[in-house]
């Protein structure tokens, strides 16, 4: 047995999304959304929607109560455009704002640090139909929507994250089609969204910057080693490929202004004079998110060639991804030599397993607690090797809308009973809170 311990002024929390958690989607003058075009479309797998979800919208109280008494520090959650700007562009929404303004209020006065996300995944529909991330025209008015939230927000939230997952919006969203908007747009429509995220992102960090000098500016990117199946050249090109899109667009454009190399052909027709300069930006924190690692192979006729391969695993959670915790340490440790060790924390990690309520009313999530217990453990070896690390946030405090999986993936620490909506902790919620308490975990 060995124990890992952690500073005083480490980050311990979770992650949240607006989409999965809020309900009340027709509440306090909100405007519709990608998510629900697609919901609406019969796209999720269980037909359930996130029309209540958690119904955090209205129970926010009860779930900064539940942080609270873990002894959490840090809260990552996201703010929806479509309440703040129910058109994407145009008039602000104050009932919108409102919510966000009591939330913030409750999060800091449960002594919790704010961490506020612009954007994760909610793309307010008028502004899809006007081409949303294939285009520019979504540029200006993201950054006009982030200076609207930190003209009412920026004097108590001073954590500020500009989009989650690019990749995954680009990839899913517009490449093959499995989350909203739904495109299958291939290639090329996977590289547009990408890089006119970028953009946005640039755009709006500037817009933050130039609003206040007091604020910890960031992005939340999720990165998974790409490895190949095995040591056949065309694997290993095609694991090269894969890191280029799902890991280097977003880094590389954000920390270095580089389109990598490999894809600067495939982008030109849309890569403008000076973007280069325009995306990247010295940011404050990075957020990291890890799930697992991803184990790539040659097939023809698959967006750049790239199949998702075996991944030489034996332990898979229940959406059937790898338990990978070495995976973590390891991308910590290539972050820190190829970047130079900036600050950075992990705004997810976490995992769906089919979790049971036991006759005691109890969820005794052995797995999860063992998943949670490695990857907070890599985290600590990685530190230990000198990574710069500021914090650890789970994915995720609640079940909640897992996307195209509908409500029947849950992720949270605390169960969520869908009909009741009573929360229950879930004896990972427990062991969280004694890492806190212990500011150490002992693998
Ligand atoms: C991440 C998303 C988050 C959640 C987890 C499981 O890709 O950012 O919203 O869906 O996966």
């Amino acid at each position: 047995m060995s124990t890992l311990t952690f500073p005083d002024d480490f980050l311990w929390g979770a992650s949240t999304s607006s989409y999965q958690i809020e309900g009340a989607l027709e509440v306090d003058g909100r405007g519709p959304c990608v998510w629900d075009t697609f919901t609406r479309q019969g796209k999720i797998q269980d037909h359930t929607t996130a029309a209540t979800a958690c119904d955090h919208y209205h129970r926010w109280p009860e779930d900064v109560g539940l942080m609270k008494a873990a002894g959490f520090n840090a809260y990552r959650f996201s703010i929806a455009w479509p309440r703040v700007v129910p058109n994407g562009t145009g008039p602000i929404n104050p009932k919108g704002l409102d919510f966000y303004d009591r939330l913030v209020d409750g999060v800091l006065a449960a002594g919790i640090r704010p961490m506020a996300c612009l954007y994760h995944w909610d793309l307010p529909q008028p502004l899809e139909d006007e081409g949303g991330w294939q285009g520019r025209a979504v540029i200006e008015p993201f950054a006009d929507y982030a200076r609207a939230v930190a003209a009412r927000l920026a004097d108590r939230v001073k954590d500020w994250m500009m989009l989650n997952e690019p990749n995954v919006v680009a990839i899913f969203g517009y490449g093959v089609g499995e989350h909203a908007p739904g495109h299958h747009l291939g290639e090329e429509g996977i590289l547009r969204a990408l890089h006119h995220q970028n953009l946005a992102q640039g755009a709006a960090l500037r817009a933050l910057a130039a609003e206040r000098s007091d604020l910890t500016l960031g992005t939340v990117i999720n990165l998974q080693p790409c490895r190949a199946e095995d040591d056949k050249p065309e694997n290993i090109a095609a694991a090269q490929r894969w890191d280029a899109v799902w890991n280097r667009v977003p880094l590389d454009g954000l920390m270095r202004g580089q389109i990598p190399p490999l894809l600067a052909e495939a982008m030109k027709s849309f890569v403008l004079p000076g973007d280069e300069a325009k995306i990247r930006y010295p940011i404050d924190l990075l957020g990291i998110n890890y799930y697992s690692r991803m184990t790539m192979k040659y097939e023809a006729g698959r967006p750049f060639n790239v199949f998702w391969g075996d991944a030489h695993c034996d332990r898979w959670t229940f959406m059937g991804w790898p338990v990978q915790p070495d995976g973590l340490y390891d991308l910590l440790m290539e972050f820190k030599r190829d970047y130079g060790n900036p600050a950075v924390y992990i705004a997810e990690n976490g995992a769906a397993y089919d979790d049971q309520v036991a006759p005691d009313g109890a969820v005794h999530d052995a797995d999860r607690v063992t998943f949670l217990r490695e990857h907070i453990g890599a985290v600590g070896r990685a530190m230990a090797d000198g990574c710069n690390v500021k914090g650890y946030l789970c994915w995720s405090l609640l079940d909640n809308f897992e996307w195209a999986f509908g409500l029947a993936k849950r992720f949270g620490i605390v169960r969520v009973d869908y009909e009741t909506l009573k929360r229950t902790p879930k004896d990972s919620y427990h062991f969280i809170a004694e890492v806190i308490r212990n500011k150490a975990v002992t693998l």
